[in-house]
């Protein structure tokens, strides 16, 4: 017998407050024409004043628990993966441990930018497979309209806020079957060397403040195209498939046209890959489980589908992970 951990549940939230193209073009000088055609985004969501990040991590994570079938008690294992926690410390994750009602386990945040997810969701892979751990919570958390410069109009039409959560669960099977189900792999990367491409310009340890969001975008773009298709070839090499056995791709949602460049490279047909930028924009940590959990509320994710997930974020940080749904 061997241990594997399964996806058994998502959820997500979005925050009410709906912010089209239009409306920024008449706070900045920029075009619903000029966005769209870039990057693919229609409208964001932001956060109101007073809802923080764990707010909306609350509902996501509870929204997941109740499509499992499971409780806050239930729960030993929190990861939560942000760039936008509620305070400097405690993090995030402790917020939600308190309010969903676990009492037990462990709980933490993981930064790693928008690859949050990615990277939160290998980790609790790992430790749910030492046995150490039954039932886990994997959150992307962010509110990155807290970090936009007004100024740069090139960044700040980019992002919105929201969260998705996904329950992930340890289970015993027949060491034959461990590679048909569950989590397949996953596989994350880091090169500090590009620290200086993306970033936010502030901090607990320099400037005490939390700083704005700064971005080389052409740069950028061309490493998140690099950096993508070399970690989705290296997740399906992993586990000897191809792209046309993938039922759905799940990319984090920063720009339609990166999206476009790894379906591309994957050969795969356009109608299999979950699409969400346009109404919600790049959402950080949180666009992967976002776009997951509006794809199986749609009922076009069903139970036993493939699923190919990417992402890549400042740091520079980038991954992908191979799993089953349900
Ligand atoms: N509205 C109107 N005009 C604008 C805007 C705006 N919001 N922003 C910039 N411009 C202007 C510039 O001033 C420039 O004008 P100029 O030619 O008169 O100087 C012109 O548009 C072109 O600017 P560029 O910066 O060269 O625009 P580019 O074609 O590179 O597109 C973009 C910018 C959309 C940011 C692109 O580089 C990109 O998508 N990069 C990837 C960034 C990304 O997705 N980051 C997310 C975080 S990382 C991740 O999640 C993968």
């Amino acid at each position: 017998m061997e241990i594997i951990s399964k996806l058994t549940g998502c959820g997500s939230y979005l925050p009410q407050n709906v912010v089209t193209n239009s409306d920024l073009a008449k706070k900045i000088d920029t075009s619903d024409e000029w966005i769209f055609s870039r990057t693919g985004i229609k409208q964001r969501h932001y956060a109101a004043v007073g809802e923080n990040t764990s707010d909306l991590a609350l509902i996501a994570a509870e929204r997941a628990l109740s499509h499992a079938g499971v409780t806050g008690q239930d729960v030993d294992l929190i990861v939560v993966g942000t760039t936008t926690p509620d305070r400097t410390f405690p993090a995030t994750a402790v917020k939600v441990q308190k309010n969903i009602g676990c009492v037990r386990g462990a709980a933490f945040d993981v930064q790693a930018v928008c690859s949050g997810f990615i990277f939160a969701l290998s980790i609790v892979d790992s430790m749910l497979k030492t046995g150490q751990f039954k039932t886990a919570l994997v959150i992307g958390a962010d509110t990155l309209s807290r970090l936009l410069n007004w100024e740069d109009r090139t960044t700040a039409v980019l992002f919105g806020d929201g969260a998705g959560a996904v329950v992930v669960q340890a289970v015993e099977v027949d060491t034959r079957s461990r590679n048909e189900d569950g989590i397949l792999s996953t596989h994350i990367h880091s090169d500090g060397n590009l620290e200086n491409l993306l970033y936010c310009d502030g901090g607990p340890s320099t400037t005490q403040t939390s700083g704005f969001i700064t971005m080389a975008g052409k740069e950028i773009f061309r490493h998140a195209v690099t950096n993508l298709a070399s970690v989705v070839m290296e997740a399906l090499a992993a586990n000897n498939l191809k792209g046309s056995d993938i039922d759905w791709l799940v990319p984090h949602q920063a720009n339609k046209r990166i999206i476009d460049s790894t379906v591309k490279k994957l050969k795969m047909p356009k109608d299999k890959v979950v699409l969400t930028v346009q109404d919600h924009a790049n959402t950080s940590a949180a666009s992967i489980p976002l776009a997951l959990d509006q794809a199986v509320c749609e009922g076009r994710i069903q139970q036993g589908d493939l699923l190919l997930m990417e992402a890549m974020g400042g740091g520079l940080t980038w991954g992908a992970a191979l799993a089953r749904w349900g």
